[in-house]
């Protein structure tokens, strides 16, 4: 027998409400017909307790630290996959065979050019345009390129739209290096696996040769796998957003990145090893910053600590702090702000604030530790988790159009402004 919940409203009526159970025993009140039984609505600022759909993507446990992908955990995943197994993965909602990932990974390779035209882009952006905003505009250009990319063809046309925001997004990112650094761009190479190919198009000049890490490559493997879903969080729920209005994918995407580039979200990476160089120059005084954290007044939060689900540990943060050891040995790299990172993390793991309050430090606050040993540039740090999103994004925005309960996202509103007022004309106000 299906359960259900029993709402009692002030005004004397009352509604029984289906509760709904997910694979893991998750439960969920469904309230999809409570305005239109009852009047009244839901108020909840920030969704923390609203699922706008149901998913069968990635499941995490915030309490437990529990992160699955297409239930395969993210441990499983990081230590046997590449990242193009696992974006398959995604959006396809199996492992791939052998067969089927070589066909996969080539369709990816295939479209990693970009239009000759759109090299022309990067001309219109001053120097120290963030790579974030070059990233997205150049991904939502994208639709002016392909007549697959409009309205419900990019629905029925979704398996080469993704190979192509897949390959694409990282030749741009790439691109958007080389302008700033002032190199010629070099494009990609199909005989590369997508780590090798990026890392190439970034750091390989013509002058000379450029050998590539294997180690730096799995490292980046686990990176992007590591970024590659997480659920309902605010760049994938923008993606849904947009695309729910039968907006294209590919600016669906680039909606995605913009949401992604807030402070507190992706671009917490960048703001991450910002405190940290902050920190280094000021003396490394730790105490005096994990206090500045917890004095409401400073409005100063330790970037790379805290979530808005997990409440126990960041699982990623876990297995990602294992690779930056490992790559920081072969590369014989010794930061100084590492040695902060592990004493800030000590510091305020010890403390009560961050214990009452359950903050931990989440993937953000590593990954931009690596991203500075393989050489890429601080700006560029949330660009990278862009890359690793991007089939996320895509198995969201997949999944959403497949959904039969899908509806455009509106959501409604508690309306608390002024009650119908007398119209003055200029002349008579003060
Ligand atoms: N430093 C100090 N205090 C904090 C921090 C922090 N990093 N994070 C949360 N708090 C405090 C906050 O002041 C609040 O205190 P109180 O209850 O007294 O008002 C309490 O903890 C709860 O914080 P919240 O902002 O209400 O929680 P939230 O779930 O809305 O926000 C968050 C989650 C990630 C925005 C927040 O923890 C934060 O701002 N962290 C720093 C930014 C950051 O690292 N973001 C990356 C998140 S992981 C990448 C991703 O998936 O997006």
């Amino acid at each position: 027998m299906s359960e259900t919940a029993k709402l009692s409203l002030p005004d004397g009526q009352s509604i029984e409400l289906p509760v709904l159970t997910g694979s893991q025993n998750e439960k969920a009140i469904d309230i999809s017909n409570l305005r239109t039984k009852t009047g009244h609505i839901t108020l909840d600022p920030g969704y923390v307790n609203t699922g706008p759909c149901e998913s069968t993507i990635t499941y995490l446990d915030g309490e437990k630290g529990i992160l699955q992908f297409r239930g395969y955990p993210v441990e499983e995943l990081a230590e046997q996959s590449t990242f193009i197994e696992v974006a398959y993965l995604l959006i396809h909602g199996e492992l791939p065979n052998k067969e089927q990932l070589g066909n996969f990974a080539d369709r990816v390779s295939k479209h990693s050019m970009i239009h000759e035209d759109m090299k022309l882009f990067f001309e219109g952006f001053s120097q120290n345009a963030h790579p974030m905003v070059i990233l997205s505009s150049m991904i939502s250009s994208l639709s002016a390129y392909y007549a697959e990319a409009s309205g419900k063809a990019s629905i029925e046309n979704i398996g080469i739209n993704s190979a192509r925001l897949i390959a694409k997004i990282s030749t741009i990112a790439a691109f958007s290096y080389k302008k700033s650094v002032g190199q010629p761009f070099v494009y990609p190479r199909d005989e590369l696996s997508y780590c090798e190919n990026f890392l190439n198009m970034m750091f390989s000049v013509p002058a000379e040769s450029y050998d590539i890490d294997p180690e730096v490559v799995r490292s980046l493997e686990v990176m992007l796998i590591l970024h590659s879903d997480h659920e309902q969080n605010c760049s994938a729920s923008t993606v849904r957003v947009v695309g729910s209005s039968m907006a294209n994918v590919y600016a669906s995407v680039a909606s995605g990145i913009l949401a992604l580039w807030g402070p507190l979200h992706g671009g917490a990476n960048q703001q991450a090893v910002q405190m940290l160089q902050q920190i280094y120059e000021d003396g490394g005084n730790i105490s005096k910053y994990v206090e500045m954290a917890k004095n409401k007044k400073s409005k100063f939060r330790l970037m790379g600590f805290g979530h808005r689900v997990y409440k126990n540990f960041d699982p990623r943060a876990i297995i990602i702090k294992k690779v930056c050891d490992r790559l920081l040995n072969k590369l014989g790299v010794n930061d100084p702000l590492l040695e902060i990172a592990l004493k800030l993390e000590k510091a305020a793991l010890e403390d009560d604030f961050f214990i009452e309050k359950k903050l931990y430090p989440t993937l953000d606050f590593y990954t931009g530790i690596m991203y500075r040993a393989i050489g890429i540039p601080l700006n560029m740090f949330t660009v990278m988790f862009a890359l690793g999103r991007v089939p996320g994004w895509i198995a969201q925005w997949k999944e959403m159009h497949g959904d039969a309960k899908q509806k455009i996202a509106r959501p409604r509103q508690l309306y608390t402004g002024p009650n119908k007022r007398k119209y003055l004309l200029i002349s008579e106000r003060n």
